[in-house]
């Protein structure tokens, strides 16, 4: 199977990623660190060394990559991959790939980015109030092309267990 999560930063790709991956025997690869073991850097990185423009041309490329090298796998997206270079549309003609738009509110989103913000630098130099702003004209910008995955799950407050075990109802 070649299943691909996406969402917005902060919605649990990567953790329910690796989990649904266990439970299904199949390959996890996150595509931040796919980028950054193949560059070298970590994603402040390249950022602050090559600016975003660099990084959306290099995550691209490596999204290309990874999905022609590989033919079964769980890969959880970056916030904005499926915002860039035509990449949602790339995902969802690649034969067989199923995607899923984990859904989270700003609300949520907020609390679990505002005291993880170091890690992303699109968000690490703002303040509390001005990260709820951001957040909410992103998601608008974005939602557009989140919704194009095969389907969308809310995740909120539900357990990790949970949100697995909904995509794996999806899944048969
Ligand atoms: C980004 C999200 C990040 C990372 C980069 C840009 C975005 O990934 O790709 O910092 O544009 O939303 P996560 O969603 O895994 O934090």
């Amino acid at each position: 199977m070649k299943i691909v999560l996406l969402g917005y930063m902060g919605s649990g790709k990567s953790t329910i990623g690796k989990k649904l991956a266990d439970k299904i025997y199949h390959k996890f690869t996150d595509l931040d660190t796919y980028i950054e073991n193949k560059e070298d850097k970590t994603i402040p990185e390249i950022f602050n060394e090559k600016g975003e423009i660099y990084f959306r041309k290099a995550e691209h490329k490596y999204l290309q990559e990874f999905l022609s090298e590989n033919d079964s796998f769980v890969l959880s997206l970056g916030g904005g991959t499926p915002c860039y270079a035509g990449n949602m549309d790339i995902i969802i003609n690649q034969n067989g790939v199923i995607s899923f738009y984990l859904q989270a509110s700003i609300p949520t989103l907020k609390d679990r980015l505002i005291n993880n913000s170091s890690k992303r630098p699109l968000l690490a130099s703002l303040s509390e109030e001005k990260v709820i702003e951001y957040i909410a004209k992103h998601l608008f910008e974005r939602s557009v092309f989140y919704e194009k995955a095969t389907h969308r799950i809310t995740v909120n407050s539900k357990e990790i267990e949970a949100i697995v075990a909904e995509i794996r109802i999806l899944l048969h």
